[in-house]
C-alpha cells in the first residue's frame, strides 16, 4: 500500500534532489507497510538508519547547492533552520517516543514526519529553490546523494 504518492506537485527542476526526495518517500512507504505487518523492529531499522540519516545527506547536499549557486542569503538561511529543527525534532522528540511507545506512537510520529516533508518540498524546496533555479536558468549537474 502507498501512504504517499509521488505527484507532480513535488517535482522540481533538479533532478538530483527529486531523486533523493523519491528514495525518502519510498522509504517512508516501506516502513508503513512493515509496521501494518507488525514487523516493527525493521520498520524502527529502516527509520533509523535510512529515513534519518538520508535526510541527513539530502538536507546538507541541497545546502551546498543553494550556497554554490548563489542562492539568496536571508532565505539559505531561512531554509537551513528548518532542516535543523526537523532533524533535532526527529532525533530528540520522535525517536525516543517511538523507542518508548506502541504502533500508535510509531505511527504517530511516522504521521508526523510524512507531513512534515511533504509540506517542506512542496513549499520550500519546489517553490523556493525550485523556482529560483528555473528563473535563473541554472542546471544543477549533480547526482544523488549515495544512500
Ligand atoms: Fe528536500
Ligand atoms: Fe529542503
Amino acid at each position: 500500500m502507498e501512504i504517499i504518492k509521488w505527484t507532480k506537485d513535488l517535482e522540481s527542476t533538479v533532478s538530483a534532489f527529486n531523486g533523493e526526495h523519491k528514495f525518502l518517500v519510498k522509504t517512508i512507504n516501506d516502513i508503513y507497510n512493515l509496521l501494518m505487518n507488525n514487523k516493527r523492529e525493521e520498520a524502527k531499522k529502516l527509520l533509523v538508519e535510512k529515513v534519518v540519516s538520508y535526510t541527513d545527506k539530502h538536507f546538507k547536499h541541497e545546502e551546498e547547492v543553494m550556497e554554490r549557486y548563489g542562492y539568496p542569503e536571508e532565505e539559505l538561511e531561512k531554509h537551513k533552520k528548518i532542516h535543523r529543527f526537523f532533524v533535532r525534532y526527529v532525533v530528540d522528540t520522535l525517536a525516543p517516543q517511538i523507542e518508548k511507545g506502541g504502533d500508535k506512537e510509531f505511527r504517530e510520529a511516522l504521521n508526523f514526519i510524512i507531513g512534515w516533508l511533504i509540506m517542506h518540498i512542496k513549499n520550500m524546496d519546489v517553490k523556493g529553490y525550485g523556482e529560483w533555479f528555473k528563473k535563473k536558468g541554472i542546471e544543477v549537474p549533480d547526482k544523488m546523494v549515495e544512500i
